[in-house]
């Protein structure tokens, strides 16, 4: 009995058990309302505070977004209202969004909801993936607000071709939601979903909020935008 080995020994093992479970619990516990804080979205006082949440309030609609290389953290994060030279939002520089850029936080979240509810029941993901859920069969849409197509006026020089008059970057995304068929860019096309103007508005709202949202770089597809990394 005196020279029996430790490892051997059952009580060992289960005191061990009972502290590692307790510990893995306990740290699951801690990470759940961590992940929580960092989630949980934003409001209009922060904005005006300008403190930088992870996922900003609805009226970051009213504010020049870019994406741009934060040299602390090697990598790009959204930039609202301008940056201070550091990789840190401004909340200065505003934008008009569908010819207003005082859309106030009721009507902003009102749009967001809707575009969110239209978004699903459109089931965009069967093709393109948002923040990291869902299909790679059309592009990734949690930047698709900052692709360089829309931010160069690529897009809106088609779209606004076709109609035969001039568009901003918002009044072209949702004339698009609402026709794709008519303005093939890809080598795929995306078929007419039947979104009618208020559910576009909607979605394209939900996809500059989405656009804000600080997801660690991720993705990685902006190499042709100024001020990213490998960019011109
Ligand atoms: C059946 C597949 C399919 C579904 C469902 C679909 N799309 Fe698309 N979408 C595509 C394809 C393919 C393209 C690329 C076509 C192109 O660029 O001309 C595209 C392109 C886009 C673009 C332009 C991409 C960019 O980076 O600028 C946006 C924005 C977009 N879709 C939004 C949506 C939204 C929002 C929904 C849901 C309401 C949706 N799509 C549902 C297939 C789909």
């Amino acid at each position: 009995m005196a020279n029996k080995s430790v490892w051997s020994d059952n009580r060992f093992w289960q005191r061990s058990a009972t502290w590692v479970t307790g510990f893995a619990a306990i740290l699951l516990i801690w990470l759940t309302f961590d992940t929580s804080a960092q989630i949980s979205m934003g409001t209009d006082k922060d904005i005006q505070n300008k403190v930088t949440k992870r996922v900003p309030g609805p009226t970051v609609i009213n504010y020049k977004i870019t994406y741009e290389r934060s040299p602390k953290r090697g990598l790009e994060v959204p930039i609202i209202g301008g940056n201070d030279g550091k990789g840190n939002s401004l909340f200065q520089e505003k934008e008009k969004f569908f010819g207003r850029d005082d859309w106030s936080e009721k009507e902003a979240r009102a749009m967001l909801h809707l575009g969110k509810l239209g978004s699903q029941a459109k089931n965009c993901m069967d093709c393109h993936t948002l923040l990291g859920n869902g299909a790679y069969y059309a592009p990734d849409l949690t930047k698709s607000w900052l692709d360089p197509m829309w931010e160069d006026g690529t897009m809106q020089a088609i779209i606004g071709g076709t109609l035969g008059k001039e568009l901003s970057k918002e009044e072209a995304m949702a004339e698009f939601l609402q026709h794709p068929e008519l303005y093939p860019t890809h080598a795929r096309q995306m078929p007419n979903l039947g979104i009618t103007k208020k559910e576009a508005i909607g979605i394209v709202a939900f996809l500059k909020q989405m656009s804000s949202i600080d997801t660690n770089g991720f993705p990685r597809n902006f190499g042709k935008m100024k001020g990213a990394i490998n960019g011109k």
